[in-house]
C-alpha cells in the first residue's frame, strides 16, 4: 500500500499568505482545458504538495492503471469487468470502442426514425429511470435543452406516484413517448414506474402502448421479456457503470430533444477532457490536480464534505448528478484486495445554486466549524437574454464569495468577525454547450478515478446499495426479520 506519511505531514500555510510569496501562484494553480477554466490558487495546494501527491500517485501506479482503464483491463476487480464509459466517447480500447459505436449507430437511427414520426407523432418523451439512469440525463436535458428542445422532455426516478401523476397531467398520452432506462431492468422503482406508464397509456386510448416505449439497458433479454420489441432496445455495454452511462444509450432524451449533433459534440467535448487526462502531466492535469486538493483537504485537514456551488440555472442538476458520482464511486470502506482502507474516503458531497445557497447555507461556511473546500462554478457567457446586470450580479458574487472565504474579516466584535483563510477553487467555462459541459463531466469522472486509485479502492462497484433493496423487497413481500423499531414502523402504516 502507498505510503501517505509524506502527505499527512503538509503543512498548513495561510492562502494569503501563499499569495503573497509568490506571484506566480495564479499561473500555476490555474489551467485552460476545453473550454472551461479552473482555478486553485485559493486551495492550500503548493509545489511542495502536488510534488508529494505526484510521488503518491506513482507508488499508486496512477499512470499504469489510468491505461489499464483505459486499455479495457478489469480494473473493476469485484465485477471481474472492464470500465468502459471512456470507449462511449470513441477513447478506450479498440473492441469496445468499436461495440460502442455500433450501439451509438442504432441509437442515431432510432433517434431519426422518431423525429421521422415512425412511431406516430410524438410531442412528450417520458423517461423513467433511477440513479444513474435519471441524473445524467437529467443534468443534459435540464442544461442543454432549455431553448431548442425538440420534445418535451419528464424525468421521473421517485417510486411516488406524485412524481408520474405530475406528469400525466401535463403530457398526452396519444402523443408520448415512453423511455425505460435500467441497466438491470430489474430496479424496482422503474420497473414500476414504467408499468403505470403504460397503465396510463392504455386508460387514455393508446392502442398499442408497448409499441411506443424505448428501452436503454445492457440486459437486453430482459427489456425484450418485458415486452419491448427488439427494434426499440438501445443496448450499451455491461462494463459501463451507471454512474458513468450518460454517454450510452441512456443518453438518449438528450439526443432526442438536443438532435444527434449535439449529442456528438457532447462525446467529443468528453473526448477531449480523456485525451487532457491521458497525456497531460499531473501537475499540468486538470482531473489530477482536483483530486490532490480533495485529498489534501479530506487527508490532512480532515475535511469531512466538500461543496459544490452552480452560478448557473443551467448547471443546477450538477451537485446532485456529482453526488451520486462522488459518493457512489468512493464511499467505501476497503480496498481493492479488500483489507479496510483506514483512511477517510470520499468526501460527502452536497451544495446547491448560488446565489440562492449564499442566502441559506454561506453562513457556515463563513463562520461555522467545519472546514468545507467549496466549488463555484459559472459560465462567462449568460444563457439569459435579461439586461446583463442580471450576469453580472451573479458571476460577481460567486467571484465575491470566493475572495470573502480567502480573506476574512477581523473586527473586536467575535460574532461579526470572519477567520477567513476558507478554500475554494472555481471552474469557469466559456459557454455552455454540448462540449464544454461533455469535457466539465468527464473532468469530474476523472478526478474522482484519480481519488479512487491513491486510495487504494474500486471506484465502479456499489455493493453498498444492495443490503437496503434486499430488505425493502422482502418487506415487500411481507418477510423479512425486522427489529422493533422498523416492525413497528410498517405496522403504524398498516404495511403488514
Ligand atoms: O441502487 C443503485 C443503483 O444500482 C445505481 O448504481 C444505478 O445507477 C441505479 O441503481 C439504477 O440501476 P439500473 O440502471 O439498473 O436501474
Amino acid at each position: 500500500m502507498a505510503d501517505w506519511s509524506e502527505i499527512e505531514a503538509l503543512p498548513s500555510p495561510k492562502l494569503l499568505d501563499l499569495f503573497a510569496e509568490d506571484d506566480g501562484r495564479l499561473d500555476r494553480f490555474s489551467l485552460d482545458v476545453a473550454g472551461i477554466h479552473f482555478d486553485w490558487s485559493k486551495t492550500h495546494l503548493t509545489a511542495d504538495a502536488v510534488a508529494a501527491f505526484e510521488r503518491l500517485a506513482k507508488a499508486s501506479d496512477l499512470a499504469g492503471k489510468r491505461e489499464a482503464m483505459f486499455g479495457g483491463e478489469h480494473v473493476n476487480v469485484t465485477e471481474d469487468r472492464p470500465v468502459e464509459h471512456t470507449a462511449e466517447r470513441g477513447e478506450g480500447n479498440a473492441e469496445s470502442v468499436a461495440r460502442s459505436r455500433r450501439y451509438h449507430e442504432r441509437t442515431r437511427a432510432l433517434v431519426d426514425a422518431i423525429e421521422a414520426e415512425a412511431l406516430g407523432p410524438i410531442e412528450y418523451v417520458l423517461h423513467v429511470g433511477i440513479g444513474g439512469s435519471a441524473l445524467g440525463p437529467h443534468l443534459l436535458v435540464d442544461a442543454l435543452g432549455r431553448e431548442d428542445s425538440r420534445y418535451e422532455v419528464a424525468i421521473v426516478s421517485n417510486v411516488d406516484g406524485m412524481a408520474l401523476e405530475d406528469v400525466f397531467k401535463r403530457f398526452d398520452a396519444k402523443t408520448t413517448l415512453l423511455v425505460v432506462a435500467s441497466k438491470t431492468f430489474t430496479t424496482t422503482e422503474t420497473m414500476l414506474n414504467a408499468e403505470s406508464v403504460i397503465q396510463w397509456m392504455t386508460e387514455n386510448g393508446v392502442e398499442d402502448p408497448y409499441g411506443r416505449v424505448v428501452a436503454l439497458t445492457a440486459s437486453p433479454e430482459k427489456a425484450n421479456e418485458w415486452g419491448v420489441d427488439d427494434t426499440r432496445v438501445l443496448p450499451f455495454s455491461e462494463g459501463v457503470g451507471g454512474r458513468y452511462s450518460l454517454w450510452s444509450s441512456i443518453g438518449f432524451p438528450a439526443a432526442l430533444a438536443l438532435g444527434w449533433a449535439a449529442f456528438e459534440e457532447l462525446l467529443e467535448g468528453a473526448a477531449e477532457m480523456d485525451r487532457h487526462f491521458r497525456l497531460t502531466a499531473l501537475h499540468e492535469n486538470a482531473p489530477a490536480l482536483a483530486a490532490f486538493a480533495d485529498l489534501y483537504y479530506t487527508q490532512v485537514r480532515h475535511a469531512e464534505t466538500r461543496a459544490p456551488f452552480a452560478y448557473d440555472e443551467r448547471l443546477r442538476l450538477l451537485p446532485s448528478y456529482l453526488q451520486q458520482l462522488e459518493m457512489e464511486s468512493n464511499g467505501k470502506g476497503v480496498t481493492v484486495d479488500g483489507k479496510p482502507v483506514g483512511r477517510p474516503t470520499a468526501a460527502i458531497t452536497w451544495g446547491g445554486v448560488g446565489t440562492d445557497a449564499q442566502h441559506a447555507v454561506f453562513q457556515l461556511l463563513h463562520q461555522g466549524t467545519h472546514l468545507v473546500p467549496v466549488e463555484f462554478l459559472a459560465v462567462i457567457e449568460p444563457g439569459d437574454t435579461l439586461p446583463e446586470e442580471h450576469h453580472r450580479q451573479l458571476l460577481l458574487n460567486a467571484f465575491a464569495q470566493g475572495a470573502a472565504l480567502m480573506k476574512g474579516k477581523q473586527v473586536d466584535d467575535p460574532a461579526r468577525s470572519y477567520a477567513g483563510d476558507r478554500p475554494s477553487s472555481t471552474i469557469l467555462l466559456d459557454t455552455l454547450e454540448p462540449r464544454t459541459l461533455g469535457a466539465l463531466i468527464a473532468f469530474y469522472e476523472h478526478r474522482v478515478f484519480v481519488n479512487g486509485v491513491l486510495l487504494g479502492i474500486n471506484s465502479f462497484d456499489q455493493f453498498g446499495v444492495e443490503l437496503g433493496k434486499e430488505m425493502a423487497k422482502a418487506a415487500a413481500k411481507g418477510g423479512g426479520e425486522f427489529d422493533p423499531s422498523t416492525t413497528d414502523l410498517i405496522k403504524r402504516a398498516g404495511l403488514d
